[in-house]
């Protein structure tokens, strides 16, 4: 078991901007990319939600795929299953957002052991860090698929530990999306919530982030201050 600060970094909405593709997307539905582009994100992770509920679990790739289907018919738009293809491997391809390599560096600089962690495809988040220049920073990419749930299943956060040789309580879930922070933190581990945005809100549950942040490039100070307190 590792007495370093391990930390599981998110990996879509989190690392990666799951909107990267409005361009692409405008081709197809012109100024309704945006809000195309925010139900195909609210669906996929609806469909993760429900199959793991359902124990009817497909991998992440499937929820995404499905999810785009289900976008295109609400839009009325035909998409060709050329063009859904073309979408769905450019989605393979999502650029980081700007704050993630500093955050990174800083992070393994501080010591800490760093994890990709996510629900999509061990093989396909390694191929889509990599495309996006951060591949390097992680001893290791962590995926659901391994236990055939999704977030926020307590059995994924018990994975990662066991997984990572990592303490709940000295282990952080670094991301963007509430359910995943909530989950972790039922889970037993520290939560960073990742506020990228001040309109953004955090479910008002019980179950509350660990701390909140606005960038990636806080990580390392933020956990070094709430161990060193
Ligand atoms: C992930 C999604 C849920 O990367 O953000 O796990």
């Amino acid at each position: 078991m590792s007495e370093k600060v391990t930390i599981a970094f998110d990996v879509y909405g989190t690392l990666i901007n799951t909107h990267g593709l409005i361009g692409m997307l405008q081709r197809h539905v012109g100024d309704n990319a945006a809000p195309f582009s925010k139900l195909w994100r609210e669906k996929q992770l609806e469909y993760s939600f429900r199959r793991g509920l359902m124990q009817k679990y497909l991998n992440f790739g499937v929820c995404t795929a499905q999810a785009l289907d289900y976008a295109a018919l609400s839009f009325g738009v035909a998409l060709t299953e050329q063009e859904k293809e073309e979408l769905l491997i450019a989605y393979k391809a999502l650029p980081a957002f700007d704050d993630v390599k500093r955050g990174l560096e800083e992070a393994k600089d501080a010591g800490f052991r760093l994890y990709a962690f996510s629900n999509g495809k061990a093989s396909d988040i390694e191929l889509l860090l990599d495309r996006a220049g951060i591949g390097g920073y992680f001893l290791d990419i962590i995926s659901v698929d391994e236990v055939h749930s999704f977030k926020p299943d307590p059995a994924v956060y018990r994975h990662f530990l066991d997984r990572a040789s990592a303490q709940a309580e000295k282990s952080w879930l670094v991301s963007a999306n509430p359910f995943d922070v909530i989950g972790a933190r039922a889970a037993e581990m520290q939560a960073i919530w990742l506020q990228r945005f001040p309109d953004l809100v955090m479910d008002p549950w019980e179950i509350k982030p660990t701390l909140i942040i606005n960038t990636i490039e806080s990580v390392a100070e933020s956990i070094t201050g709430w161990h060193q307190a």
